[in-house]
């Protein structure tokens, strides 16, 4: 019994770790970039946020509302609306086809980072990831609590 707990655990993490990320990249039907960044702002901080990639050494900020810092001006077509329950979704228009290669996306939000590798042969379309987002995170939560139960 503990056995299988361990291994429901270990598989819990692992789904969970993999599926529920604070950071996700797709691409929309209408070929649009779109980053959703899930970190939590701390109710103590200044609430901010800040969307950047990098290609191998280079960082690119695409958008911020960082006082101070501003964007390239390639990215001008982007824009930040907030998430529920937290966080933000970035969109930028019309870039899809020049998106370099080998690309890290990263996200900032009230001076926590998220960070997530992306090529770009493997960006995926987001109506495919919403629908599994949506249900997987409460789901594995969902099933861990009944095998849980069931084995105690
Ligand atoms: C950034 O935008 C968010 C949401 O629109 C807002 O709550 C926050 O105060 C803004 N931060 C700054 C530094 O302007
Ligand atoms: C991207 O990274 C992978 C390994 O992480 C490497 O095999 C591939 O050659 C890279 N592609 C480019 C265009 O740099
Ligand atoms: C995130 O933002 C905070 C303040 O806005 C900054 O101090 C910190 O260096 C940033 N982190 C990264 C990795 O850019």
């Amino acid at each position: 019994m503990l056995k299988s707990l361990f291994v429901f655990g270990v598989l819990g993490v692992l789904l969970i770790s993999a599926k529920c990320d604070l950071i996700s990249v797709c691409i929309e039907d209408d070929n649009d970039l779109r980053v959703d960044c899930r970190i939590e702002a701390k109710p103590n901080k200044i609430n901010s946020y800040e969307y950047s990639w990098s290609t191998g050494t280079k960082e690119f900020l695409i958008n911020t509302n960082v006082s101070g810092s501003s964007a390239e001006s390639k990215f001008k077509k982007s824009y930040v609306e907030e998430l529920q329950p937290h966080g933000y979704r970035m969109t930028l228009e019309g870039f899809t086809d020049k998106l370099p290669h080998n690309t890290t996306y990263m996200c900032n939000i009230s001076g926590e980072t998220a960070r997530v590798d992306v090529e770009r042969d493997q960006l995926v379309p987001c109506s495919a990831v919403s629908v599994f987002l949506k249900s997987s995170c409460s789901w594995i939560v969902c099933l861990l609590l009944f095998v849980y139960q069931t084995h105690s």
